[in-house]
């Protein structure tokens, strides 16, 4: 071979290599702010020729995008790298290789341990640092196992792609956007203000343009999302700071967004201009998730909550005067330390008092490094275990209750995706529910009348209004 030709054959191999379709299996962990960093990371990769699979034997590089609330789903990364090891050297072993990158809230909290457990991780990225993620690709490329866990001085939104058209139209009617990072609260139980940091809120002007990017790429109905996601208090254009009920005015504005929703709020931060927006804003829907985690006013000052449960339900009723057809939704955690029976039993009357929709229910979890670590009067695991059981079998007993009121009612429904019979669409009520109705395909993204006609154990029946 002549010095030239072995030069045409290495730039015609270089030039195949850049061109080849590299494949990444993205697994999404924990709450909806990891959904939407997921969908970010792979447009961020799209960039540099990654496709998304959904079969992890077929990925190039496999990213675990992870969740450290409760030990539990901590622990679930561990197991799963254990399994990803063996693909590696099998996939090795063919000649094919395939990188592992760690990503989330295990990764911030605990980067180094897992480069430490972990050999077969090439690449480890806590969530203020995904912007980063195609150079960190490139140095683990070139050998590096990487660590990347600052807090990053810049703006990971500004670098990051915006959704494009064609990905929205796959991803459907409905989107997530998020406004807020980071919690300043510091409940005592929780690691996000260490995880994810103290609270930043994006600008207006960034948030709009993603929200009508969004809408041009057929989205209905945006949830707007942060930890402390009513806590968002953005620069408005002028400079001017704005808070989220402006926000909400002004996503209303954007023609073809039918729907609003935010999630998740404190108690503490619903000021009076979100309540207003409750009252006039029709795309606002009417469901609130709400978390008060206890119905006992020892444990939330225990936990830091900084209100009463006198305070909440004032609240709620506040809301609810601003939108009367408004439901709830919240989070519950039984046996923080020192929990007694009688504590339990408040949280039980609190929940009959309010009346929930739905709403989540956990174990308290000791989490290293927050303040409920360091409590004495842990409680044991059957307690916990055993509150646990009769909390959600009176939050299922609502849940059901609330969806058999239902029956009879005529509502809107977003029609979102194809049901599971032929000719069937699941379309999702204002109040979260999904709904089963005969319709066309053709009709996704429609909002169309609907009566409730029964109710199933996960689901609701609906015929349609003509
Ligand atoms: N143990 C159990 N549940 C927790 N949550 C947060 N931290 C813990 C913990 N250490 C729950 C809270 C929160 C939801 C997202 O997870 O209820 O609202
Ligand atoms: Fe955690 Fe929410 Fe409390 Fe912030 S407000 S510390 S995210 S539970």
């Amino acid at each position: 071979m002549t010095q030239e030709t072995a030069v045409l054959s290495a730039k015609r191999e270089m030039a195949l290599e850049s061109s080849a379709v590299r494949k990444v299996f993205v697994k999404t962990y924990g709450c909806q702010m990891n959904v939407y960093d997921s969908d970010r990371m792979t447009d961020a990769l799209a960039r540099d020729g990654y496709v998304a699979t959904d079969v992890m034997e077929d990925a190039d590089l496999v990213l675990l995008n992870t969740c450290h609330i409760r030990e539990k789903a901590a622990e679930k990364v561990y197991s799963a790298l254990g399994r990803l090891r063996e693909l590696k050297k099998k996939k090795a072993g063919e000649g094919r290789e395939m990188m592992i990158g760690v990503a989330g809230c295990v990764a911030q909290a605990e980067g180094d341990e897992i480069l430490r457990r972990a050999p077969a991780v090439d690449l480890v990225i806590g969530p203020q640092t995904y912007h980063r993620l195609p150079e960190a690709l490139k140095r683990v490329k070139r050998g590096e196992r990487v660590l990347e866990t600052d807090y990053a001085i810049e703006d990971k939104f500004e670098h990051l792609p915006a959704p494009d058209k064609a990905k929205t139209r796959a991803r459907g009617v409905t989107a997530f956007l998020t406004v807020q990072e980071g919690c300043d609260k510091f409940c005592t139980f929780c690691v996000v203000p260490y995880t994810r940091g103290s609270e930043v809120s994006r600008p207006v002007a960034q948030i709009v343009s993603e929200a009508q990017k969004l809408v041009d790429g057929g989205v209905r109905e945006i949830t707007l999302l942060g930890q402390n996601v009513n806590a968002w208090h953005g620069s408005g254009p002028n400079g001017d700071k704005w808070g989220l009920g402006e926000l909400l005015h002004r996503l209303s504005e954007i023609d073809g967004l039918a729907r609003l929703r935010y999630t998740t709020s404190h108690p503490r931060d619903m000021d009076d201009s979100l309540i207003a927006a409750h009252r006039d804003l029709p795309q606002l829907m009417p469901y609130l998730h709400l978390p008060i985690q206890s119905g006992s006013n020892r444990i939330l000052k225990a936990m830091n909550r900084r209100h009463t449960t006198a305070e909440y339900i004032a609240l709620i009723a506040r809301i609810k005067a601003a939108r009367p057809d408004l439901a709830l939704s919240g989070d519950f955690i039984v046996g923080f330390p020192g929990e007694t029976d009688e504590d339990f039993a408040d949280t039980l009357r609190l929940v009959e008092t309010v009346g929930y929709a739905q709403a989540f229910s956990f174990k308290y979890s000791t989490r290293p490094g927050t303040p409920g670590a360091e409590l004495d009067d842990q409680v044991p695991e059957d307690v916990k275990a055993n509150r646990l059981e009769r909390l959600q079998a009176l939050l299922l007993k609502q849940q059901h209750a609330f969806a058999e009121q239902c029956v009879g009612k005529t509502i809107d429904l977003l029609l979102e995706k194809p049901g599971r019979m032929p000719g069937q669409l699941i379309g999702r009520s204002p109040w979260l529910q999904s709904v089963n109705v005969d319709a066309k395909s053709s009709q996704i993204g429609d909002i169309i009348s609907v009566r409730i006609t029964g109710t199933g154990p996960n689901s609701l029946f609906a015929e349609v209004v003509s």
